[in-house]
């Protein structure tokens, strides 16, 4: 039986790629790095350390870790910045009706998020009151694709994992998801997020009715 919904946040609540990609660029321009849209898409759900190491190496740059941190931190402040111009218009379409569709058919739902800015963007959103548990890139420290994000958010919520749903939008996010047996969702093209056990192109076809429509078994 389902019992518990967990949602990725960047990509799947809300839109925050443009924003990472802004700031990531910016860091770039400022270090002479290539940085581009497409690079941009191989950072989808890997956390902030993974995302500075994989433009490094496209940019064939290496640096001592301290250093590493320190461009990652200033990443990040432009990041964080940006989110002050986030506001509660600015959920993905379709992904507010669908938490209080859950919400009112009394689901558990949970966040699980890369994101150490999730409760900043879950703020900005107006989100917080949506989530029984927020797990985001504070609660474990081993990234997608491993499943430990999506394993503490289960625990917390007091459920195993054959008795939830994850929503991801990150081909690594679905590997996660798979890693640790949980349904999953995907939101994205085909060669992105095909390996879910069901695909919608956005979070506006990804209705309540749809998603019991395809595991109609489970619910
Ligand atoms: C999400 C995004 C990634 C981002 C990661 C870490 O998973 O999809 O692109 O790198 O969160 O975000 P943070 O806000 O902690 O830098
Ligand atoms: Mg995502």
């Amino acid at each position: 039986m389902i019992k518990g919904f967990i949602f990725d946040l960047d990509g799947v609540i809300t839109d925050t790629a443009e924003l990472h990609y802004a700031a990531w660029k910016k860091l770039s321009d400022d270090m002479g790095w290539q940085f581009d849209r497409e690079l941009n898409e191989k950072l989808r759900g890997i956390s902030r350390m993974d995302s500075i190491k994989v433009i490094m190496d496209h940019n064939g740059v290496s640096l001592d870790e301290d250093t590493v941190v320190e461009l990652a931190t200033k990443k990040n402040d432009i990041y964080v910045e940006s989110l002050d111009d986030m506001t509660p218009e600015d959920y993905l379409p379709g992904a507010r009706e669908l938490l209080t569709h859950l919400r009112s058919e009394g689901f558990s739902v949970a966040l699980g998020s890369a994101s150490k800015n999730a409760n900043k963007v879950l703020k900005q959103l107006n989100a917080i009151h949506f989530f029984d548990v927020v797990g985001d890139g504070n609660s474990v420290s081993r990234s997608k694709p491993a499943p430990d994000i999506f394993l503490y958010a289960a625990e917390k919520l007091g459920l195993p994992p054959e008795n939830c749903i994850v929503f991801e939008d990150a081909e690594k996010g679905i590997d996660a998801a798979k890693a640790g047996k949980f349904h999953s969702v995907g939101i994205g093209p085909e060669e992105r997020v095909g390996h879910a056990d069901i695909r919608f192109d956005t979070m506006k076809e990804a209705t309540l009715f749809e998603v019991k429509t395809h595991f109609k078994d489970l619910f």
